[in-house]
């Protein structure tokens, strides 16, 4: 998978890329990673790329011509299956939109700043609008991070074990078990003895109906039940 990031902040968000499973997939070849200052986009002296709203209004709108231009240089250069702007107020991300985007090829991001983008990027550059949550960061930036992260752990070959990203909270609506590892009783804080069983019905039986406690407990919207 290719990921073109637009941003006035490459430096924000590159250290993520630079260790654990990310820097893992880049140096694999699996995932490229590529950052487009939108200051390298734009027209003036001043390299501006945002400017006041029209009919009035607080806050600075980021202008359509040097988001247009990138994007569009990108698009000259080979295809792109989305064009995603993170904003607070895109489609809500979940496990579900970041398998379907993980499945792509090539991706743009664009991060938004300020108010946000002039409402013609979104109407004629955009495929897909993301949020991570129902709060305001400063910037797309950090949003960008998360939403490459969720999907990148999912691409083939990216998880030493496999089957791993299978068994992750979500991927059947349903969190995910409580899991354990040695020693057996730590300060008389024990190890549900069902998982040293070795009768492995039982323990499968046992982790999904942990699962729906779980799930119960913390998030029963996932069930469909009253929040
Ligand atoms: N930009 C600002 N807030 C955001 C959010 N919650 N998700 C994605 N992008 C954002």
């Amino acid at each position: 998978m290719r990921i073109d990031i637009i941003t006035v902040l490459p430096e924000l968000m590159k250290s993520p890329f630079e260790a654990s499973i990310m820097k893992r997939s880049i140096a694999a070849g699996i995932v490229q990673v590529y950052f487009h200052n939108l200051r390298d986009y734009t027209s003036d002296n001043y390299k501006s790329i945002d400017d006041t709203q029209y009919g009035g209004g607080a806050g600075m709108v980021m202008m359509v011509e040097p988001i247009d231009k990138c994007i569009r240089k990108l698009q000259e250069q080979r295809s792109y299956d989305e064009v995603i702007y993170m904003t607070p107020d895109g489609q809500t991300l979940n496990q579900g939109i970041a398998n379907h985007i993980s499945l792509k090829q090539n991706i743009i991001i664009l991060c938004g700043h300020y108010k946000g983008v002039d409402q013609r990027v979104r109407d004629h550059l955009i495929t897909r609008e993301i949020s991570i949550g129902d709060y305001v960061l400063s910037g797309g930036e950090l949003g960008a991070v998360v939403l490459c992260d969720a999907i990148v752990r999912l691409i083939p070959g990216v998880l030493g074990n496999e089957t791993s990203a299978l068994t992750d909270s979500f991927q059947d609506n349903l969190l995910a078990p409580p899991i354990y590892t040695k020693p057996r009783d730590y300060k008389g804080w024990k190890v549900p003895p069902v998982l040293f069983s070795g009768n492995f019905p039982e323990i499968e039986k046992w982790r999904d109906e942990q699962a729906f406690k779980h799930t119960k407990t913390n998030r029963p919207d996932l069930l469909g039940d009253d929040v």
